[in-house]
């Protein structure tokens, strides 16, 4: 898809094209018009549109992704700084910066073995509306059910729970294309925080990428994940500014 003419870190390309890819799985389509660069959009759980390489709008493909979302609320992640010129028009447009992540990579050690995690499991169909409310609950937003199902159906994703006293705690996705394995949405209910359940999720996340003989490991940090992925030998790429729209524009 991207073709990658500007000149963008080879391990952020491969945090990108996964996490491009996990978005067309849960529906995203192309953006009408947008033909030179390419970009995407999902006007349904992650209501997210993006442009390939992860590059900021010029001001006219900003108006295309305006045409194309049809009044809904997006958000739109960068992964390059805009110019002067595409952050004036994503102001005039009503957007500013809510999220900023941190992209992170880890070359994987085929030789390499984690701790046993007991209490972390594959999610099972009964279970995809408990762990998507959990999901809801670590990360403070409403996460679709439907787009739960939508990856439970995709054989490149798997759906992890981990489990604490007897409750479902922890939730994480595994998303492989290609040697790529993207970690996503690796959250912790706020009542079982800070007992290492992130952690457990990780060590058997990144042993399920080994199995599947994967190369790479990828994720998007947010401030209060980047301390255990750094511990755990990720090393830091682009930053991630994720705009959205939080005022209609004035005129
Ligand atoms: C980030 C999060 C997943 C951590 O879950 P957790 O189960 O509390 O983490 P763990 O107990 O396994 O801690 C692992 C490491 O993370 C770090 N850590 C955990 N909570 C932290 C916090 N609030 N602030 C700073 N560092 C923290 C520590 O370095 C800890 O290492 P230690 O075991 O040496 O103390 C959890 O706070 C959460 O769900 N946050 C909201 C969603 C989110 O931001 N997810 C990350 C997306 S990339």
């Amino acid at each position: 898809m991207a073709n990658w003419t500007l000149e963008t870190h080879d391990l952020d390309r491969l945090g990108f094209t996964n996490l491009s890819a996990l978005y067309g799985a849960l529906g995203a389509r192309p953006i009408p018009g947008l033909s030179e660069r390419g970009g995407a959009l999902s006007l349904s759980w992650p209501d997210r549109a993006w442009l390939a390489e992860g590059a900021a709008p010029d001001p006219e493909e900003l108006s295309l992704i305006e045409a194309a979302r049809a009044g809904q609320d997006l958000r739109l992640p960068l992964w390059q700084p805009p110019t002067p010129e595409q952050a004036a028009a994503l102001a005039e447009a009503g957007y500013a910066v809510t999220t900023t992540q941190v992209a992170m990579s880890l070359r994987l050690d085929p030789e390499q073995r984690w701790p046993p995690s007991p209490d972390v499991a594959r999610v099972e169909e009964p279970e995809l509306l408990t762990w998507s409310a959990a999901l809801s609950t670590a990360f403070g937003y409403l996460f679709d059910p439907a787009a739960a199902r939508r990856l439970q159906a995709d054989p490149r994703a798997e759906l992890h729970a981990a489990r604490r006293e007897g409750e479902l705690a922890g939730t994480a996705v595994l998303f492989v294309t290609d040697e790529v394995a993207g970690i996503h949405w690796v959250g912790v209910v706020p009542a079982h925080r800070r007992r290492g359940v992130a952690r457990r999720l990780m060590h058997a996340l990144l042993e399920r990428a080994r199995a599947r003989g994967c190369r790479w490991v990828t994720l998007q940090a947010s401030a209060a994940g980047l301390p255990l992925y750094e511990s755990l030998g990720f090393v830091a790429g682009a930053t991630v500014r994720t705009y959205r729209r939080l005022a209609r524009r004035s005129s």
